[in-house]
């Protein structure tokens, strides 16, 4: 695992050891309204300096610009220099949101990532990719800025929303998919609810996404294996949130997930046997999105705005067995449109 995540279980010796060595001018502490409420209370105590907290609304519509410009603002204000540090006390959004206003601030200053729910300890808190949405399309702005620290601290899953847990458990089943078939088996009879008792599951989910980040930090070559699941996902995502009816991020990489395993399956890379198992274990754990055959149309729209196409066609990252990803495959329009109604027909 990168020597910049660490586990903590009780000693928080790691964080007030880093914030005394670099002598930060000031620490602001980011969080939303659920994480104030909390988080903060068992954060307060362990941070042995004194902080301002800037407190967010929950939910994705807070990965905004004015939201940003409102935060600078407050920055400005408090006279906060280039020698501030931001600690990231949430979950992805807070993160994405965090990193991209640490990282513009001052030409950046430093950051702390201190996350909070499942998804931001896999997935959204490790690898540097900050940012925020822009008219409806998401993550449209943003930068590869590497936090001074992740701090990985399990007990704050304790008051997750269940529907969050899972939501953060589809990032780590694609994490087995793509990586590692022995951390999928692991998943595939586990209660999201017992990832509380299995912080050894969590961790081994960050190693996987570490270690292929660090290989490919900006995201030239195999970092983009991370990106099963999420050429269809993003987009149906998008969608969903331009209709004001936005689903959970986990939940629409989850469908992405199914209708890429049939991509993968329909182009020879994924065994029947092994198509099957994915799909049932999805449908099993995740309810199905409804959109009708209507909207196809429009959730092309946002694939088409997918910032890993390449020359206007849609670069998917699909599996070659269970465990194994292979990146930069080319999908024609009609076989994508085939998966979403692979998708909305399936029996749940
Ligand atoms: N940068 C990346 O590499 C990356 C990767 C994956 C996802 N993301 C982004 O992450 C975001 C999704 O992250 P998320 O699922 O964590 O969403 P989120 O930050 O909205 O958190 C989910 C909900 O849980 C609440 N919450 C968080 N921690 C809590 C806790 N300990 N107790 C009680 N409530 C808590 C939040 O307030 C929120 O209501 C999306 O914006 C997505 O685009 C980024």
């Amino acid at each position: 695992m990168s020597n910049n995540i660490h586990f903590i279980d009780k000693d928080w010796s790691v964080l007030n050891k880093l914030v005394a060595e670099n002598n930060y001018s000031k620490l602001i502490v980011l969080v939303d309204s659920n994480t104030l409420q909390h988080c903060l209370p068992l954060f307060n105590p362990v941070l042995e300096r004194e902080f301002q907290v800037i407190e967010v609304e929950a939910g994705e519509a807070s990965k905004d610009l004015e939201i940003c410009a409102h935060i600078w603002q407050e920055f400005s204000e408090e006279a906060a220099d280039r020698h501030a540090l931001l600690i990231n006390l949430g979950g992805g959004v807070v993160s994405d949101l965090g990193g991209f206003i640490a990282s513009i601030y001052k030409r950046g200053i430093s950051f702390i990532h201190i996350p909070t729910s499942l998804l931001a300890m896999v997935d959204a808190s490790i690898g540097g990719k900050c940012g925020i949405d822009f008219l409806g399309f998401k993550n449209q702005l943003g930068s590869f800025s590497q936090a001074k620290a992740i701090l990985i601290h399990p007990p704050f899953l304790a008051t997750l929303a269940n529907d969050e847990m899972l939501s953060g458990m589809a990032e780590m089943l694609k994490h087995g998919l793509i990586a590692d078939k022995k951390h999928w088996q692991s998943l595939v009879d586990l209660d999201h609810i017992d990832l509380l008792n299995h912080s050894e599951i969590i961790k081994a989910s960050i190693n996987i996404k570490s270690i292929i980040v660090e290989a490919d930090p900006f995201e030239k070559g195999e970092r983009k294996k991370l990106n099963f699941g999420h050429t269809i996902g993003h987009a149906i995502e998008s969608y969903f949130m331009a209709k004001d009816k936005a689903i959970k991020h986990g939940f629409a990489i989850a469908a992405g997930i199914m209708c890429e395993s049939f991509l993968s399956f329909k182009l020879g890379l994924l065994q029947q046997n092994e198509f099957e198992e994915i799909n049932k274990v999805l449908r099993a754990k995740y309810q199905q999105l409804v959109f009708s055959k209507a909207e196809f149309s429009s959730i092309l729209i946002y694939m088409q705005q997918d910032k890993k196409n390449a020359k206007g066609k849609n670069q998917f990252t699909l599996l070659h067995g269970i465990g194994n990803a292979v990146i930069n495959q080319q999908v024609d329009e009609d076989l994508i449109v085939e998966s979403l109604v692979y998708y909305c027909d399936s029996e749940y």
